[in-house]
C-alpha cells in the first residue's frame, strides 16, 4: 500500500505537490469514490480517476541536460522566461530533479520517475554533487578548510564538504574552486561562499553522483542508459 500523492505522482501525472493539491481539491476518485484525504493508500487493485479520467502510467524518461545561464529550472514561469523544458523535445511531463538558479550552468537531471527523482533529492541518501565556482580574490587554505567543515547560511550548519582550489588566476584575481556537497539547500553554494566572505561570479555543476556533462554542449542533453538508472538506483538504495 502506498499513499496517493506518492502513486499519483510516481506515474508521471504530475509532481508530488501538485498529486496533493488535485486531492485536497476533490479532483481524485479511488474506486468511484472521490477521496480528498492525503493520507489514504491505495494498492495496484485500485482504480484511480483524476479529472474523470483514468490515471495511466506512463513510460519512464531520463534525461541529463547540461543548462546554460538564463534558463529557469521551472515548469512554468509567470514572467514567461525560457525554462529547462523549453529546451528539451518530449511527450512526457518531465521534472527536473532539483533547481539550479537562473545564472547556473551544468548538469540537471529530468524524469517522470517521481519515485527516483525523490530519492535522488532525499538528504538521507547523500548524493554527491560537484560544483565549479569561480570567486573573486585568492581563496587561503583557511578558508577552504572552514567550506570544508561546515559554514552557517541562515542558521543551518551546513554538513563536511569535499573542497579544494583548482585555479588561482593572479591577472583577473579570480580563483577557481571544486566543491563537493550532498546537500541541496536554496542557493546553497552562494550561500556558502558568502558566508566566507567571497562573492561567486559563476557557478557550474559539472556531475550528479556519476553523471557528468563534460560531452554535452550548452543546452544539449542525453537520455540515460538503462545501466545508468539502474546505477542510480543502486546508490540511493545502498
Ligand atoms: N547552489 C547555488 O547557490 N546555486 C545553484 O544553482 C546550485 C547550488
Amino acid at each position: 500500500m502506498e499513499r496517493l500523492q506518492k502513486v499519483i505522482a510516481n506515474s508521471g501525472y504530475c509532481s508530488r505537490r501538485k498529486a496533493e493539491e488535485l486531492i485536497s481539491s476533490g479532483k481524485v476518485k479511488v474506486n468511484g469514490i472521490i477521496i480528498d484525504c492525503l493520507g489514504t493508500c491505495v494498492d495496484k487493485n485500485d482504480t484511480i480517476t483524476i479529472l474523470g479520467k483514468p490515471l495511466e502510467v506512463e513510460k519512464k524518461e531520463y534525461i541529463l541536460l547540461n543548462k546554460p545561464r538564463g534558463v529557469i529550472t521551472t515548469t512554468s514561469d509567470e514572467k514567461n522566461r525560457q525554462t529547462v523544458l523549453d529546451l528539451i523535445e518530449t511527450d512526457k511531463r518531465l521534472y527536473p530533479v532539483g533547481r539550479l538558479d537562473y545564472d547556473t550552468t551544468g548538469a540537471l537531471l529530468l524524469t517522470n520517475d517521481g519515485e527516483l527523482a525523490n530519492l535522488l533529492m532525499h538528504p538521507k541518501n547523500k548524493i554527491e554533487k560537484l560544483y565549479i565556482v569561480k570567486v573573486e580574490g585568492f581563496v587561503s587554505k583557511d578558508i577552504l578548510t572552514k567550506l570544508s567543515n561546515g559554514v552557517y547560511i541562515d542558521n543551518f550548519k551546513t554538513a563536511k564538504a569535499k573542497v579544494r582550489l583548482k585555479k588561482f588566476d593572479k591577472k583577473s584575481n579570480t580563483s577557481l574552486i571544486e566543491i563537493i556537497i550532498h546537500e541541496g539547500k536554496n542557493h546553497q553554494v552562494k550561500k556558502m561562499f558568502e558566508a566566507v566572505g567571497y562573492r561567486v561570479l559563476k557557478l557550474k555543476r559539472e556531475k550528479i553522483a556519476f553523471l557528468d556533462v563534460q560531452n554535452l554542449k550548452s543546452g544539449e542533453y542525453r537520455y540515460l542508459s538503462l545501466k545508468e538508472v539502474k546505477k542510480l538506483y543502486a546508490e540511493v538504495k545502498s
